[in-house]
């Protein structure tokens, strides 16, 4: 056994931040028992009636303890998450009737892969699921589905923008070819399809989405808007706006929670400096708003902070997407990344944000759509999926792997 292996078993799961402030500690493999504990309440709900595997567990009301499901349709843009959360709780248990649960949710979504996209939330759908399916299992059925996916994926690109268009049912009501934040997170699909016995013009298009977004999508301070509207026929950019954040001038903050993530990833696909500083400049500017407990209000700029409503999904999604991000930076900048993400999964695994006892899901206190008046102060699958991935990156590091080696 490795010396770093040996250390990490004995001293890495108890993982302390000390950068500035009080001390933070996580132990991980507490947060990811506590995981274990919930995913098997949340198996144990949906099973007590009989089980149907097209409806995927989507939020809980901050009023409600059990899951309100959503079956899995072209338009349910989280459906991928519950699979993957199953295939997280997978790696870490090795259980294999997790295994064969997170088997039957997964195929539910296959069809997905041989239609028409609806929009880019293929990208989240398939590759939430079937991405960690087949990394865990090699099942070449699985990497089939992934790359009939990427292909239909795809098809949303507009070369002459040089981005995928998000809502193909909303190009009236925006005003042209709109390029949503979100978009980022799909990249990393076509990116593994090129890289993996698919078109390798799939990485053409994630790179030219990736530079066009990055030339567009953001204001001088690096923080993003929400949506970018494009002339179709021109690729001339129309204007930056919002749609689920406070204002089309504010910091959404799950957007730029998307943006941190997206050009973490764009890095690691392609080794261009470019993305690397500029997944630096989007996050510092993120990290350097925060509020004391690392989770962020829903929008940086919501005018009733600090009574705003926080968004713990948000902060799952940096904390994951930090951790891999700080091993491309120098050391003292990697380190500063690290402890941030630490801080990030401390909070999160406290009581001030744990579901408990109260209800199966990981986490509470997510924000969806607060404009729209929907899942405001709720527990949110995604806020879960990011949340175990982080946990489980951290794991990797701890045992003195790669954030991204499977365990
Ligand atoms: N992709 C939609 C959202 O982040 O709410």
């Amino acid at each position: 056994m490795r010396l770093s292996r040996i250390l990490g078993l004995s001293i890495g799961l108890l993982l302390a931040s000390c950068a500035t402030g009080p001390k933070e500690v996580i132990d991980v493999d507490n947060a990811l028992s506590y995981c274990n504990r919930q995913v098997q309440r949340t198996l144990a709900e949906l099973h007590a009636d009989s089980i149907d595997y097209t409806m995927m567990p989507r939020n809980i009301a901050a009023d409600k303890n059990s899951w309100h499901c959503r079956k899995a349709t072209p338009d349910e843009w989280c459906a991928g998450f519950w699979p993957g959360v199953l295939w997280y709780e997978y790696e870490n248990s090795r259980d294999e009737i997790i295994r064969e649960e997170a088997e039957r949710f997964t195929k539910s979504l296959e069809y997905l892969s041989q239609q028409p996209a609806f929009d880019h939330d293929l990208g989240f759908l398939m590759f939430c699921s079937y991405g960690n399916a087949y990394r865990l299992t090699q099942n070449p059925h699985f990497k089939d589905v992934i790359l009939a996916s990427a292909d239909t994926l795809a098809t949303l690109f507009n070369p002459t923008v040089g981005t995928m268009l998000s809502w193909p049912r909303n190009v009236e009501m925006l005003g042209g070819h709109n390029t949503i934040m979100d978009n980022m997170i799909n990249l990393e699909m076509l990116f593994w399809a090129a890289r993996n016995g698919g078109d390798k013009r799939l990485y053409d298009i994630a790179v030219k989405h990736a530079e066009t977004t990055m030339k567009h999508h953001f204001r001088p301070d690096n923080t993003c808007y929400h949506v970018a509207v494009y002339d179709a026929e021109s690729g001339d950019f129309i204007k930056g706006m919002t749609h689920q954040g406070y204002s089309d001038s504010s910091m959404w903050a799950r957007g730029q929670a998307w943006a941190i993530y997206g050009y973490t990833v764009v890095y690691r696909e392609t080794h261009d400096r470019r993305f690397l500083d500029f997944a630096c400049k989007v996050t510092d500017a993120y990290l350097d708003r925060l509020p004391d407990d690392y989770v962020p209000y829903w929008d940086f700029d919501a005018p009733d902070i600090p009574s705003a409503p926080r968004d713990a999904s948000a902060a799952s999604v940096v904390a994951s997407a930090l951790l891999e991000l700080q091993a491309y930076c120098p050391a003292e900048r990697g380190s500063q990344y690290k402890d941030a993400a630490v801080k990030m999964l401390t909070s999160l695994s406290s009581d001030n944000y744990r579901s408990g006892d109260k209800r199966p899901s990981f986490l509470d206190h997510s924000t969806g759509h607060l404009p729209a008046g929907s899942e405001i102060d709720a527990s949110i699958i995604y806020a879960d999926y990011y949340y175990i991935e982080a946990l489980t990156r951290l794991k990797r590091l701890s045992l003195g792997n790669d954030a991204l080696a499977s365990l």
